[in-house]
């Protein structure tokens, strides 16, 4: 089977990694890709969101499956643009329609399916120009800190926690007035919940599913997750927090609700779901949904998927899911970042990468890299995530730390604290 990854990111290469290793596969396209997804398949030039080259390049390539990593070709519906074309409607495209991609597109969608189905959230409002004083009025009966979402896609960066009620009325003002763009016309405000998160990771064919390993990842710049947000620094799976119990508080009260309400809506979801948790004393609530996979988290989920991943894509496809096997490594992986100075703010690019020919006992997945000149180079603010296995959370780390010192370019930074609170 022919099959093209969309995407360039750690978790493409992780993807195409993990694709790769599939008796199934033939030929692996990535588009566009990175220095590491051209180790394991071919990269070719075209945007994630250009549909149009990706159906000429489907169709003279004899693709048999797409798979998106990324939600913005989701939510501009690739899917439907491939169901709605005749020529291309017999290609599976891994992942929801565009009405099934709001469950990420649109926090408001979210939250008001979350309430349609029971399933356990925070208490909110939902705010646009039209009723500014009435959500003034919800922000006061909450207590700080206080939580702004731009309602739309705002590239990981739409969320803002005040700790003063000013403050926080403020930003609600310059959000509903543009602050996000379009993204921030309407902001769900939310009540702020306390406690650890993690990320669940399900595949679904629109009736059955399958919960893959479960990862936790760390979004501060800094140490103590202190500092900026940023797309995420490394990983761990599993999560020891999320045992058996709280597993199955998950799919009871959030994995089975979710999938049943996309189906008794009539929602078109055949591909990943991603519920970001939080435990709050026992019980999982959730903090968003994402209609992708999660990067870093693909990068520890994946080597600890041992089935082969593309009969379970094809589960996905052929809405036969359920027959399929979902067998999980038991060691713990870890993923430890390297990042370009100055991120998430300004960086600067293509630096020259030396030493990943020196590293052993580590499975390197190329964030932003390309090659220039015969050389690997810098190409974005998160680099490489360097993966390993181990039978503790410690011995894996240490091997991910060992082997981060062996990689060099300039302004390499990541951070020593991975799994810290777990
Ligand atoms: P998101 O962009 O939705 O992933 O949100 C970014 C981060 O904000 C999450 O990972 C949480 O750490 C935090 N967050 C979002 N919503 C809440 C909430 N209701 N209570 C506490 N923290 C939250
Ligand atoms: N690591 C969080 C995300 O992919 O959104």
């Amino acid at each position: 089977m022919n099959i093209l990854l969309l995407g360039s990111g750690g978790r493409e290469h992780a993807l195409a990694w993990k694709i790769r290793q599939s008796k199934k596969t033939g030929r692996l396209f990535i588009a566009p890709g990175n220095a590491g997804t051209a180790l394991v398949g071919t990269n070719v030039p075209i945007a994630v969101t250009d549909f149009d080259k990706i159906k000429d390049f489907s169709l003279e390539n004899d693709i048999h499956m797409v798979v998106v990593g990324p939600e913005d070709p989701l939510v501009k519906g690739i899917y439907d643009y491939f169901g709605n074309d005749d020529a291309l409607k017999q290609i599976p495209v891994i992942g929801p329609s565009k009405e099934g991609a709001q469950l990420e597109g649109s926090k408001d969608f979210a939250k008001a399916f979350m309430m349609r189905h029971q399933i356990p959230t925070a208490h909110y409002f939902s705010v646009s120009r039209d009723n500014f004083q009435e959500g003034l009025t919800f922000l006061q009966t909450l207590h700080p800190p206080y939580v702004l979402k731009a309602d739309g896609l705002a590239a990981g960066k739409g969320v803002l926690i005040l700790d003063n009620l000013e403050e926080a009325e403020k930003e609600l003002q310059s959000m509903l007035e543009g602050s996000f763009g379009e993204a921030g016309e309407t902001v769900v405000i939310e009540e702020f919940l306390k406690g650890i998160e993690c990320s669940v990771f399900v595949m679904t064919d629109g009736k059955d599913y399958k919960i893959l390993p479960v990862a936790k990842d760390y979004k501060r710049i800094g140490e103590g997750d202190t500092g900026l947000n940023t797309g995420g620094m490394g990983a761990v799976s599993p999560v020891p927090f999320a045992d058996e119990d709280f597993m199955k508080k998950v799919e009871e009260r959030i994995v089975i609700p979710t999938i049943k309400g996309l189906k008794n809506e009539n929602i078109d979801y055949k591909g990943f779901i991603f519920v970001g948790l939080i435990n709050v004393g026992g019980n999982p609530m959730v903090i968003e949904y994402n209609c992708r996979m999660g990067d870093p988290e693909t990068e520890v989920v994946m080597p600890r998927i041992q089935s082969d991943f593309v009969d379970l894509l094809e589960g996905i496809a052929n809405e036969n899911i359920s027959e399929k096997e979902l067998i999980s490594d038991p060691r713990t992986a870890v993923t430890v970042m390297l990042v370009s100075k100055g991120y998430p703010g300004n960086y600067q690019k293509n630096k020259k990468i030396s030493g990943l020919g020196n590293v052993e006992n580590s499975i390197l997945f190329h964030a932003g890299t390309t090659e220039k000149d015969g050389e690997i180079v810098t190409n974005g603010g998160r680099v490489i995530a360097v993966t390993s296995y181990g039978a503790s959370k410690h011995e894996a780390l240490k091997q991910s730390f060992e082997n981060a010192e062996k990689i060099d370019f300039e302004g390499k930074y990541y951070r020593k604290d991975i799994g810290f609170d777990l």
